[in-house]
């Protein structure tokens, strides 16, 4: 049973009024919002990791100064977004703290290894666009930091997505060595895609009370099976063969069907236990600790600056 307070929270909800910081919020409706864009904010910080693997590698200037752009924009996602979950009453020291004790979770994506170039493109074309994908429609969350955020770094993803598929698509048309890791990079992202979007529905846990609170206007497996038919016939345009001997346009639901998704590979990785887990957490650490001279310096700056302005 809802109290008369959760009542009218709903109502708000339901006739799409956006719920900002200081208004009354019940608390399991704080500790998720918490909680999805926590694990959002470090994913886009560990997802720095794989791409920043290449960028003293890159084959041209051109690709290297857009390399280097997306990188940093990943960043300023993250940055974006722990900005909007400070807003719900709780502190960034504490976030990083859990993100280096290995306590929080982020996206299983960022877990696999870039062993190529093309693994570059694969990963702007197929984990951005998964990524835009499950972001757009949060651009209509109930939460209005998060959403505003989100309009923000949509138009960015889809600058990365572009430039992921335009280096696929240098691939696919170039040498047939090049082409052949092009075909590489996808064999190996293609599946990896397909987990980021979470759990089926039938297992996941959160789905049903977020989509009633907004925080989630789509279930998983929608935005996976929306994800399949955009992407398929952009592989085929490229020239390139989708892993999936299972996959089938169905005419009569109007989507392509697919195989069997390996959850045990799923369970695994956010379990801690994928190829990179255990590098990602310790770069992450080792750049934290790196740069603790800069946050003390920062916070000296700034207790000068105070100090000179009260005396
Ligand atoms: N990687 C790691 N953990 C995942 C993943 C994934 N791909 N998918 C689901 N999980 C976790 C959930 O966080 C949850 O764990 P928790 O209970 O310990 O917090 C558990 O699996 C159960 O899953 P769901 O009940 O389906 O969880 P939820 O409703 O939060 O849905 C989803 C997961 C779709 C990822 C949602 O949180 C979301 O939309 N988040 C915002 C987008 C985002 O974080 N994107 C990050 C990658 S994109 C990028 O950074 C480029």
């Amino acid at each position: 049973e809802m109290s008369p307070e959760e009542r009218a929270f709903q109502d708000r909800i339901d006739a799409d009024i956006k719920i900002e910081p200081k208004e009354w919020m019940p608390e399991a409706y704080r500790k998720t919002l918490i909680r999805q864009i926590s694990q959002h904010a470090h994913s886009e910080i560990i997802g720095m990791q794989p791409e920043g693997n290449w960028i003293t590698r890159a084959p041209t200037l051109e690709r290297k100064a857009i390399l280097l752009a997306k990188v940093q924009d990943e960043a300023g996602h993250g940055l974006y977004l722990y900005c909007a979950a400070e807003t719900l009453g709780v502190s960034r020291d504490e976030l990083l703290e859990q993100l280096n004790s290995g306590k929080a979770k982020y996206s299983s994506i960022f877990n696999y290894p870039t062993l190529t170039w093309a693994d570059i493109g694969a990963i702007g074309w197929l984990v951005d666009g998964a990524a835009i994908m499950n972001q757009v429609p949060l651009q209509r969350c109930s939460y209005g930091p998060y959403s505003r955020a989100m309009i923000r770094i949509c138009k960015e993803e889809s600058f990365h997505q572009r430039q992921g598929y335009d280096a696929m698509t240098k691939l696919a048309r170039g040498t047939p060595e090049q082409k052949q890791m092009a075909q590489d990079a996808l064999n190996r992202w293609w599946w990896p895609s397909l987990m980021m979007f979470g759990p089926s529905d039938a297992e996941s846990v959160h789905s049903a009370q977020s989509m009633r609170w907004k925080i989630k206007i789509n279930s998983n497996d929608e935005l996976r099976q929306k994800f399949v038919d955009q992407t398929v016939p952009q592989a085929e345009y490229l020239g390139l063969t989708v892993p999936d001997p299972d996959l089938k346009w169905n005419a009569e639901r109007g989507h392509y069907d697919f195989g069997a998704i390996d959850w045990d590979e799923f369970y695994q990785v956010i379990a801690g236990n994928g190829p990179c887990n255990r590098q990602r957490l310790r770069t992450r650490v080792k750049a934290y600790e790196e740069g603790q001279w800069v946050r003390d310096a920062a916070d000296a700056y700034a207790a000068k600056k105070a100090a000179r302005a009260h005396g």
